[in-house]
Formats: C-alpha cells, structure tokens, sequence
C-alpha cells in the first residue's frame, strides 16, 4: 500500500506534444479562482500558484473568458514573478454577454482570433502566450481559416505553440495539417469519457498531448458535494450541469462506491484515485497526457500532485472501468457546446 497525502518533490516533466514545452506532468486549471465554482479567496488562491510550481506544476491555464477576462488579469502578476519557470496557456473563442450570464457564443473568424489574443496578452501581461487554444469550434467557419490564423500569430512571436480543445479526431487532424498542434484539452474523467470515440486515438496518431479538463469530475469525483441544487451556492456553475442534480446525482454518487474502495486501498484520497486514473491512460493509448485539475487551496494542490505517484493496477482499473457508461445526465447541458455532438 502507498501512502500519498502530500507532495513532499517535485513532479516528472513531460513533452507537451511533439516539439512542445516541457511541462510538468500535472498542469493546474486556474478558472475556479475567478469564477464558475463559488467564492474564492485570493489568498488563498496566490498561495495555491506559489504550491503549484513547488511541486513542479509548469502548466497554468486560463482562458479569456474565465470571469471575463479576470482570470487573466488575476494571473498577471504571478506570470510577471515567474514567466521564465512557466508555461502560459490561455484561449479564444466564447463570446459572452455581460446582460445574459448564460449566454455563450462561439467565434472562430480570423478577425476575431487575432483581436482576442491581443486583448489576452494586454491582460496577461506578456509580450508571447505559450500555448493558445481554440476553446470552441464553430463549424461554419473552415478551420483551415481559424488555425491559419492562430499560425500567423505564431509566425509574428505572439504565440509559441497552437491548442484545440472539444474537437474531435477528423477536426485535430484536419487542424494539425494546417499547423502542427502541441495539444488537445478536453474533457476526460471516470465519468467523461466519449473523447476516446475518435479524439484520443488521432492524439496518439499525431502526437498532440492530450490535457485532460476537468479530470476530477468538477469535484464531483471527489465526494465534495453529492448534489449540486442542496451543496452548492446558486450562482454555481455545476447546478446547470445535469448529471450533478436530482435524481442524477443519487445515481451518479453511488457509482463512487468502487473509487473509494480503491482510495483506500492506497491510503490515498478518491479525488487522487481520479487523478491516478486518467494519468494511467497515458500508457494505455500511447501518448502524453496531462491533466489540469482546478484547486483554489494549496494542501488541495500537494493532494493532487501526489497522484502521479500512484499506480493502479489492472484489477482496480477493471474495477473502474464500468463506470463512466453508467453515469446518468449529461456534462453540459447543451451538447452542442462539446465535440461529443459532431462525433458519427
Ligand atoms: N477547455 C474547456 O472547455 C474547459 C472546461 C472546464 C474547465 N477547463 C479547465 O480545466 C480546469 C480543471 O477543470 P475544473 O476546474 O472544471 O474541474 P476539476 O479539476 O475536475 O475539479 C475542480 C473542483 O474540484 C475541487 N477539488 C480540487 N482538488 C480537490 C481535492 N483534492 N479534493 C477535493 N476537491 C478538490 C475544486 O475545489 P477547490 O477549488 O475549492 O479546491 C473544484 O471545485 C479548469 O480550472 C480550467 O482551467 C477547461
């Protein structure tokens, strides 16, 4: 049995994607601190960075539209402090609407690429973005008029390395023929798995590391609120997501049952069991994974980081295995905002 609390090391460093920044193997998803999951303390929030890079944690992502801009700007002073020591991921491509919290368009127009990345480096506070995703795909604009774009802010120093995140396997390839692509951010969990359809394997194919969003079930995975309409605050974004409210949720809470009884196996957490799980896919589909998940606190951070000590075996991972065709409700509650509605 392995004991795995904290992180007492730093973490192994792996290439993101073929010719892609070394990254620490576990990246740190930073929109919680400014928006989506309730109150954040900023304190807090600065002391979870400061715990991310002691652990050996190098990717930090962010996007535009988190907080509307405001996670950017939050993370400015922390890139100024350490910009050599990081890399810096941020994304375009959801409009929002200051009068409708719950609208969101998708733009992916060459105009509208280079506009964003100017605003997301004005806020950053940088002179290059590291790794620049496209967030949204909307399939009436060509891609190979999108990533030509993104590529023209490569060849003029604005960006380093090019990203996709929710688009399937025939669009990464399509994109990937334009510009290489160091990675694809999607959402992969124990409960979220419909990107192994086609977008895990032509990752592999290509060698596009595949960072993994929300890898801990947006903390569902992790037994922190079993229903999201009685725990959570009502601004909270995961009310909005079917499958953590209601009667959803009871099912979904009880397919919990086999991550615990693995967690204590290991003497660790099942929020690190999670971790362990989609870390492990790495070797299963042959190609680098690095997950993301999103913590405002720092000894949350060491938790997380102690994951990629943990090795699960082939038992416990059949014993996991059943769980994400069980899951009742969807991830979004409209699958048009994910490349699960344009797989065949
Ligand atoms: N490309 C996309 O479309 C997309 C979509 C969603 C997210 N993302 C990115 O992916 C990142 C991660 O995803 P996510 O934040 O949605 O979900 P997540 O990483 O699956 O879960 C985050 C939630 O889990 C909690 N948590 C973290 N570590 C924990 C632990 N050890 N024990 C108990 N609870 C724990 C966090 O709370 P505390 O903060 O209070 O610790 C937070 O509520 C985001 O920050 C964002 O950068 C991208």
């Amino acid at each position: 049995m392995t004991v795995v609390s904290q992180y007492d090391g730093t973490i192994e460093q792996v290439e993101l994607g073929r010719g892609g920044p070394l990254v620490g193997v576990q990246g740190l998803g930073c929109m919680g601190m400014s928006e989506f999951y309730g109150d954040t303390d900023e304190a807090a929030a600065r002391a979870t960075l400061d715990a991310a890079l002691a652990a050996g944690v190098t990717l930090f992502d962010t996007a535009d539209t988190y907080g509307l801009g405001r996670n950017e700007e939050f993370l400015a002073p922390f890139v100024a402090a350490h910009r050599q020591e990081i890399t810096l991921a941020t994304k375009f491509a959801i409009e929002r609407d200051n009068e409708d919290p719950h609208h969101r368009g998708v733009r992916n127009d060459p105009g509208y690429v280079r506009q964003a990345a100017e605003a997301s480096l004005r806020r950053l506070g940088v002179d290059v973005i590291d790794l620049y995703y496209m967030h949204r795909r909307d399939p009436a604009v060509p891609l190979a008029e999108s990533v030509g774009a993104m590529a023209e802010l490569v060849r003029e120093g604005k960006v380093r390395h090019l990203g996709l995140s929710e688009v399937t396997g025939a669009e990464l390839r399509e994109a990937h023929a334009v510009h290489p692509i160091a990675a694809l951010q999607s959402e992969w969990s124990l409960f979220s798995r419909d990107v192994e359809r086609s977008a895990v394997g032509a990752a592999a194919e290509l060698g596009v590391a595949f960072v993994p969003y929300s890898p801990l079930g947006r903390g569902f995975l992790t037994g922190a609120f079993a229903d999201a309409s009685r725990d959570l605050a009502a601004e909270d974004f995961r009310r909005h997501q079917p499958r953590f409210t209601g009667e959803n949720a009871r099912t979904n809470a009880a397919l919990l049952a086999p991550v615990r009884e693995v967690a204590a196996a290991h003497g660790a957490s099942p929020a690190q069991i999670a971790l362990a799980w989609v870390q492990q896919r790495a070797r299963l589909h042959g190609l680098t994974v690095v997950p993301i998940p999103g913590t405002r606190k720092a000894a949350r951070l060491r938790e997380n980081a102690a994951a990629t000590r943990i090795t699960l075996t082939e038992a416990e991972l059949a014993l996991l295995e059943p769980i994400a065709s069980r899951v009742a409700g969807d991830r979004y509650p409209d699958m048009t905002f994910t490349s699960a509605s344009r797989e065949a």
